[in-house]
């Protein structure tokens, strides 16, 4: 399975239902085993599900209606935070309180005229906001300490969400949704969302997606630019909740007598029809485990994710209860039942090894014996996110990314100023053997690059930084590390690749493909599968493009995905078939052909023959493209000629047929160079080999007449050979001197054919002969 993209099914299974009297409004947790609840007849009530206990925390005052709770944060950037134990409560009589664990009211204040709808803290702790049925939106101090009134509008705000950063909020009103950011001058950003009024809203700090649900009887996910990324069709009864799960994977929604579980597509997994009344607000334990609602007719219900599956090979693997998994081997059947102390949190399955955490240990085992784990303990908090090479695999908790060997051995810890590990996910930390890729969040263009095994930023530890805001990052897995790659994918849904090192030199940051959704690479050769606008697309070789980038659209697999409808999901690519998951959950199944990742490894191993062998059997022109490719990268010309033949390139193979001729082995690299369509780099190595007339030549053929001249002037040679070229190129397009410098230069330079022809001539011999003794006196030294 391609570890990058989700591969798991989840069952919601309810656990049990209490009630109270009245209708419960509002549940927030406090760990991960424990609840509290508000509800209409003044009761807060305390839920402990290890022990299966409800008591009595406080009943408050007769004339205190409560409708929304929000805890206090815990931990901020992995820090405890001191004044952990406390959580506002929102009333109908127009205040918010804030009280304490013990029940405690701690301070009451006026707030809005008519109920206080929404009271939510942000992400640091430092300010609460509120929303009012007044159409008001105001944001208080930690302390309760009225900061400012942010909007002020003709009808009551619902719900209210912060935005990753806390910077910005987004609220509704009426059928519109609104991001407002805090900043005053910044712009706001609103549109049409529902064809009834919003009720409720959630923002992800991890995907940045947004979710909305209203009496249209829809709930719909945006991305934070406002565009509408999944509708679901219409219930029977207004959608009065959703929630996204911390990590942003799945997400929950509520209507009458109704519970959902979708992914973050937005396709519904599991559906729940118990008798409820509404879910009017659901929560999530911090650690994604468990979820609870507050439902119209005085129940709490308790639902958890079981049944979740992770695919590798021919092994599938089950969560089936909560400390408990079920391993199948489909080929043999063989079964394995694994059983942990904890209840687990996070798994992941790739490259023969399962990895999974509980809140306190991680175990790994090794796809070859599911008996004998190894087993460590975790030192901090929740582990959020697994990412797993052949190597090694990462583990990202509140306090950072530490990367282990599948020995147990903590190998390094990647840190860059300002990492917020809170916010990391699969789309943005990719791992390979020997790199870890992190892109930053406070400039999303930027992306830190470290050594898998030191945890040192690489090269001269300058992160790489695109032109735009990137949403997804994956490194390649083979091939030597020197070689690595990243793809990018940017806002524009732009599909780029770059090396990860020499990323100021050779290569730059080339573009692969437009309005990519999603992508994965192949795990044993750099394949790259993804779908592009309305194409199932595979780059059978996408470093093609570094070396030729007309090739590259030749080495492409597309196949029409419209089949896939909208927002299509790769959910694996294994062998030689890739399963993609449509938005209304049918699968479709689509080979890939085998041959690409057998010409990886021919090409890695310079297995030349062998390779030619394969495209002639195969008779397809992607894969004589991708020969090509790779033959001109390892500057195999012989097999690039063939390939390009076949291909029916005629150009390219006169060209690689001339480099094949060219008087030296400087020059023969210069070409290769140039071929690629890297100018400096090809007169740097002619230069450097003392080619100066070779490099003037170069820029001559390419017209590049300014540079041609300045090398000729400072080397003083052969300027009448660049001004005699000048002057032809001018005749032949029929055009007048405009240019200062030559006009300077031509005053008083005769131009003679014969004598350029002659000097051109004697170059070439000096090149040849200077070859002969450098090979000859490298012969030699070889003999001795
Ligand atoms: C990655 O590491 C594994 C285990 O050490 C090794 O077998 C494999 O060849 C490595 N792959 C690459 C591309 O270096
Ligand atoms: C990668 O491609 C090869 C060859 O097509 C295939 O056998 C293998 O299962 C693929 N790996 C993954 C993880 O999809």
């Amino acid at each position: 399975m391609i570890s990058c993209l989700l591969s798991i099914v989840i069952t919601v299974k309810i656990q049990h239902v209490s009630y109270s009297e009245e209708l419960v409004s509002c549940v927030g947790w406090t760990t991960a085993d424990e609840l509290y609840s508000c509800s209409e007849d003044h009761q807060i009530l305390r839920w402990n599900l290890l022990t299966s206990e409800t008591s009595l925390v406080v009943k408050l005052q007769e004339d205190l209606f409560p409708i929304d709770l929000h805890w206090f944060p815990k931990t901020v950037g992995g820090k405890k935070q001191a004044q952990a134990e406390i959580f506002v409560l929102t009333s109908t009589d127009g205040k918010f309180h804030l009280a304490s664990k013990m029940g405690r009211i701690e301070k009451s204040v006026e707030a809005h005229k008519g109920a206080v709808l929404a009271g939510r803290w942000n992400y640091d702790g430092t300010a609460l906001i509120t929303a009012g049925e007044d159409g008001q939106i105001k944001i208080w101090s930690k302390s309760g300490m009225l900061r400012s009134t942010l909007a002020q509008q003709g009808s009551p705000v619902y719900s209210v969400a912060w935005g990753p950063d806390s910077d910005r909020i987004l609220y509704t009103s009426g059928r519109l949704l609104i991001i407002k950011p805090l900043q005053p001058s910044a712009k706001l950003l609103q549109w049409k969302a529902h064809e009834g009024i919003i009720l409720k809203v959630d923002w992800n700090s991890v995907n940045d997606l947004i979710l909305s649900s209203g009496e249209d009887c829809k709930y719909k996910v945006w991305d934070s630019y406002g565009r509408l990324l999944y509708t679901s069709s219409s219930h029977d009864y207004p959608v009065t909740s959703v929630s996204w799960s911390p990590d942003g994977e799945v997400f929950a929604v509520g209507s009458f007598n109704t519970l959902r579980l979708c992914d973050k597509t937005g396709w519904s997994y599991a559906l729940e029809k118990p008798n409820t009344g509404s879910v009017f607000s659901l929560a999530w334990s911090a650690d994604g485990t468990q979820l609870a609602g507050a439902c119209g007719n005085g129940h709490v219900i308790f639902a958890h994710v079981v049944e979740q599956r992770w695919e590798w090979r021919s092994f599938e693997i089950t969560l089936t209860k909560r400390r408990t998994m079920q391993v199948r081997n489909v080929v043999n059947d063989a079964g394995d039942v694994l059983e942990f102390r904890d209840r687990v949190i996070k798994a992941s399955l790739a490259h023969g090894h399962l990895v999974v955490t509980t809140s306190l240990q991680c175990y790994v085992y090794s796809a070859t014996n599911w008996n004998t784990p190894l087993i460590f303990d975790l030192k901090e908090g929740t582990v959020s996110l697994i990412v797993q090479a052949e190597k090694h695999f990462l583990l990202v908790d509140g306090t950072g990314v530490y990367v282990f060997s599948y020995e147990g051995r903590l190998i390094s810890t990647p840190r860059f100023p300002g990492m917020r590990t809170d916010i990391l996910n699969a789309q943005s930390v990719s791992l390979s053997n020997d790199t870890i890729a992190i892109r930053d969040k406070s400039d999303e263009k930027v992306i830190f690059l470290f050594d898998a095994l030191t945890g040192k930023a690489l090269g001269d530890g300058k992160p790489l930084t695109h032109k735009m805001e990137v949403v997804e990052i994956a490194l390649d897995q083979c091939g030597p590390s020197s070689d690595r790659k990243i793809a990018v994918i940017d806002k524009n849904r732009d599909l780029y690749l770059t090396a990860v090192h020499r990323l100021y030199r050779e290569h730059n940051i080339c573009k692969i493909g437009t309005m990519v959704h999603t992508m994965a690479w192949n795990d044993s050769a750099n394949i790259l599968c993804g779908i592009q606008d309305t194409q199932f697309t595979v780059w059978h070789y996408p470093s093609a493009v570094f070396t030729d980038k007309d090739l590259l659209p030749k080495t492409l697999y597309m196949k029409d995905a419209s089949e896939f409808s909208r927002a299509p999901h790769i959910l694996n690519y294994v062998g030689t078939q890739v399963t993609v998951r449509r938005c209304d959950g049918s699968l479709v199944y689509s080979s890939v052909s085998p041959y690409p990742a057998l010409l990886h490894e021919y090409s890695a191993s310079s297995r030349w023959e062998d390779a030619l062998r394969l495209c002639r059997f195969a008779k397809d022109q992607s894969l004589w493209a991708c020969l090509a490719g790779m033959a001109m990268a390892n500057r195999e010309l012989t097999t690039a000629e063939v390939a390009y033949a076949a291909i029916g390139e005629v150009d390219k193979v006169q060209y690689i047929n001339s480099i094949k001729d060219m008087p030296s082995k400087e020059s023969s690299v210069a070409h290769m160079l140039l071929f690629s369509g890297h100018v400096q780099e090809a007169e740097a190595t002619l230069l450097q080999a003392g080619l100066v007339y070779q490099t003037i030549q170069v820029h001559i053929n390419l017209y590049n007449w300014d540079r041609a001249l300045e090398l000729a002037v400072k080397h003083k040679t052969h300027v009448d050979t660049v001004l005699a070229y000048r002057l032809k190129f001018l005749q032949d397009f029929s055009k007048k001197e405009t240019n200062k410098r030559f006009m300077q230069y031509a005053d008083g330079v005769e131009v003679d054919w014969e004598k350029i022809q002659a000097k051109v001539e004697m170059e070439l011999v000096k090149e040849r002969e200077k070859a002969a003794t450098t090979s000859v006196r490298s012969s030699l030294a070889s003999r001795r």
